[in-house]
């Protein structure tokens, strides 16, 4: 007989659930979540999985920033999925600086491939994360659409009043209700009647976590996802499920819920750790000033077929397109350091 869901559970016993939790456990309860049982790139692909030249730009514009050796440095990915861009990262570093580097992981689901670490083990020490304990040295983290993957909350002003959106369950259906809130952080007093603020707990918790190490020992965040310059405050949670976007709530464990990402309200908070952020960029202008036509002309030589040349003309035009990634998808990166990125600001 199969097991009641959590999310089932929960509800029966209380009233109702607040939506971060309803998301996590959507997204990863043990054996139901979505990412336990889905493979990246079935409902949704990122940028590694259209392209090798995605990691092999990230890989020139970190050997730019660290003009000597990555010897005395880590990186870390969070959320690295299946594991390609790590992998592309990793053989690029390798081609450019000719050195082995310390490459950490942190990724909840178990969807990383495990040829990639034996196949990749003359290039980088691979290391899986179990908690998020650093070394006391520099690191270079890097996000992939890590962050808009983590659990949200929502709340919102009406009749300058403030409500958690909460989830409950009405006649076998799930539903988002109003639940009034007498205490609010300083964060709710610039709203306005009808805005809806997002705020990540998880999200918020690994930033500050990132941001003081970066503080400490150095090093620096780079960050790709989905989001506008400047976020308005309004409902962005949205579900995709089949390749298209759906109700969050209609089917749990089956879909995969995102928000967007406010990359001011990041901003904001790396500086109040006394970093500096560059960007937001779009993913189109980092990857051309990182070396994108360099590497579709260098690959497209060697291509044996009209069907290859087209086949790489198709993931340089979406990793690039304004109308898609390579608009709606933006970059930032933060570090302590004062460093010649003018693009970064144009
Ligand atoms: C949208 S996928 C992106 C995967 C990959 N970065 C890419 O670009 O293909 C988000 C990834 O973050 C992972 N993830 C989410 N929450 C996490 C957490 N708290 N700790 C570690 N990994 C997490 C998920 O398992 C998933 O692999």
């Amino acid at each position: 007989m199969q097991k009641i869901s959590k999310i089932n559970w929960l509800l029966s016993s209380h009233k109702s659930l607040s939506i971060s939790r309803f998301v996590y456990l959507s997204l990863y309860e043990t054996e139901r979540g979505y990412y336990k049982k889905k493979k990246v790139g079935e409902d949704f692909v990122t940028s590694p999985q259209i392209s090798q030249m995605f990691g092999e730009c990230i890989a020139v514009f970190f050997s730019m920033i660290e003009k000597n050796s990555f010897k005395k440095s880590n990186f870390l990915e969070l959320g690295p999925g299946n594991g390609l861009l790590l992998k592309d990262l990793i053989r690029s570093v390798y081609q450019i600086k000719k050195e082995k580097i310390n490459y950490y992981f942190l990724e909840k689901s178990n969807l990383l491939k495990k040829s990639f670490l034996e196949n990749l083990k003359t290039k980088a020490k691979i290391i899986e994360l179990k908690k998020f304990n650093l070394e006391q040295k520099p690191h270079y983290f890097i996000c992939n659409e890590f962050l808009d993957a983590l659990p949200v909350n929502q709340f919102e002003k009406k009749n300058n009043k403030f409500y958690e959106k909460r989830i409950t369950m009405k006649n076998k259906t799930l539903k988002i209700i109003n639940k009034k809130l007498d205490f609010f952080s300083n964060e709710f007093i610039n709203l306005k009647n009808g805005d809806v603020l997002e705020v990540s707990p998880l999200s918020n918790l690994y930033l500050n976590k990132i941001f003081n190490h970066i503080n400490n020992y150095g090093g620096g965040i780079i960050i790709f996802d989905y989001g506008p310059f400047l976020k308005k405050k309004i409902d962005t949670l949205q579900g995709i499920r089949e390749k298209k976007k759906c109700d969050f709530l209609k089917y749990p464990y089956e879909t995969d819920i995102t928000y967007h990402i406010d990359f001011q309200d990041i901003k904001q908070k790396s500086s109040n750790f006394g970093l500096k952020a560059y960007g937001p960029i779009t993913q189109k202008k980092f990857l051309f000033f990182n070396g994108i036509n360099e590497r579709f002309i260098s690959l497209s030589k060697k291509c044996t077929s009209n069907l290859q040349i087209k086949k790489l003309e198709s993931q340089f035009n979406r990793l690039t397109n304004p109308e898609g990634m390579g608009g709606l998808i933006k970059c930032i990166y933060i570090t302590k350091n004062q460093l010649d990125l003018g693009y970064f600001n144009e």
